[in-house]
């Protein structure tokens, strides 16, 4: 019986655990870029997932957002036109591209 009252004690203990002040919940904002192309990954890149996906691989060559493209098409069997997906490759460069190519 002794047992039963400290395992319930200790499972019951959570509940009354309180945080003093405030809890402030980070908001971080997702800077969606609406330059040229976008209306191309709007309707071919966001049906699966956010644009997080994008924003959270910084900065980036030429190269490695043409292989995400290829990857998201060949692998994740996202469809996409060949036009569509040299139209947002552009995009991903322009506006979140390092400025290099390879
Ligand atoms: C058919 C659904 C689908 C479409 C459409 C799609 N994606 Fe994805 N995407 C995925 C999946 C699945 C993953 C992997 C998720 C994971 O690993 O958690 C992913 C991951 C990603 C990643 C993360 C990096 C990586 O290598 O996994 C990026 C960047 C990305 N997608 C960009 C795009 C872009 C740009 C487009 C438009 C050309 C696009 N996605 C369209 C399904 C899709």
């Amino acid at each position: 019986m002794k047992k039963l009252l400290v395992l319930a004690a200790i499972v019951t203990a959570p509940l009354f655990a309180q945080v003093e002040g405030d809890i402030e919940v980070p908001y971080i904002p997702f800077e969606v870029k609406m330059g040229k192309g976008f209306g191309e990954v709007n309707a071919n890149c966001l049906t699966c997932h956010s644009f997080g996906y994008v924003t959270n691989q910084g900065r980036q060559s030429k190269a490695f957002w043409a292989g995400k493209v290829k990857k998201l098409m060949v692998h994740f069997k996202a469809p996409i036109t060949d036009p569509d997906a040299k139209i947002v490759t552009e995009y991903l460069y322009e506006e979140y591209g390092n400025g290099e190519l390879k």
